[in-house]
């Protein structure tokens, strides 16, 4: 049986510049998508799936995120005085008290790869989950316990991957793939944000990631890579001359909460299966897109 996975890191130091000016002074991952920030559905879906340490990679303007996952012993006391016990328990119940929060900071914000090397004193020399939480994944098992379970069974690293239109590969890591007889797909070649010209494939990689820690020795003689980045897709493809890594379509439908449309989309697709709010907002859109159609 290969190593158990307990370590999820959060890279969470990016600018995030699509999402300006929301993002100047606090962080994209605590933007809410209908009642919980992002940062949230990403330590729901890795502590699902096993991870019993969360290591964030913070950077400026990120203090939102260590209040979040903190104790508000103040906050706690005046939702018990006042009797609201339900809101108590959702406070209480942001993590459970069996995960340990560790916050690393990254001085600044030199691309992905840098940020997840950042988390290598910590995560020392077991294999590990990277989670993007900006690409929010709605799925009936977690992805990364999709992705756990390829672990188990193949033992090698295991990358999210969905197909995309060939003409958006320049904002995506693009795999080539080897399929097994057993449907496994190998990853051949990874490439960073490619021309669609260039483009070894239409199989992108998403914000998923499960990691042996030699990863962490490619990283330190990672180079600037595409945006002048210091690149996570760079290392894995160092990786693939002396590790298997697989490429795993997982089940489940992601938005893009890095974007304003995608963001969009996942709070209204949410909202309607939001067990109090689902069927008014339903009625909502409704009455929205009629008024629409009278009016056109
Ligand atoms: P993005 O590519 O979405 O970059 O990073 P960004 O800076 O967050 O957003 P834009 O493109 O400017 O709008 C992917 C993930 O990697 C993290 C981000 O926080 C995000 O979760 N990241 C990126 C870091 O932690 N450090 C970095 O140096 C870069």
């Amino acid at each position: 049986m290969p190593a158990p996975i307990t370590t999820a890191v959060f890279p969470v130091a990016g600018r995030g510049t699509r999402f300006l000016p929301a993002t100047k002074a606090s962080p994209k991952e605590m933007l809410p998508v209908v009642d919980k920030p992002l940062i949230q559905y990403a330590v729901e879906e890795a502590i699902r799936a096993g991870a019993t340490r969360l290591v964030f990679v913070t950077g400026s303007s990120k203090r939102a995120i260590e209040d979040h996952f903190d104790t508000d012993a103040g906050l706690e006391a005046a939702l018990a005085a006042a009797g609201k016990d339900e809101l108590l328990k959702i406070v209480r119940d942001i993590v459970p008290s069996s995960v340990t929060c560790i916050y690393i900071r990254q001085g600044e914000p030199l691309g992905l790869g840098h940020a997840v090397l950042c988390a290598r004193a910590v995560v020392g020399k077991e294999p590990f989950f990277v989670h993007l939480a900006d690409d929010l994944i709605d799925a009936d098992e977690p992805v990364l316990l999709q992705m756990r379970r390829q672990y188990e069974a193949h033992g090698c690293g295991v990358l999210g991957v969905e197909t995309i239109p060939v003409e958006h590969s320049a904002s995506y890591g693009i795999v080539a793939v080897e399929t097994t007889g057993e449907g496994h797909h190998l990853i051949r070649q990874i490439v960073e944000k490619p021309k669609p010209e260039n483009a070894p494939s239409n199989l992108a990689v998403v914000g998923r990631y499960l990691l042996p820690p030699e990863i962490f020795d490619r990283l330190e003689h990672t180079g600037r890579g595409a945006g002048g980045e210091i690149q996570l897709t760079d290392a894995i493809a160092d990786l693939l001359e002396s590790h298997p890594v697989a490429a795993y379509p997982f089940q489940g439908i992601r938005y893009d909460c890095g974007s304003k449309l995608g963001y969009l989309k996942a709070t209204v697709e949410l909202g309607l299966q939001h067990p109090s709010l689902g069927p008014e907002f339903a009625s909502y859109l409704r009455e929205l897109v009629g008024r629409g159609a009278s009016s056109s």
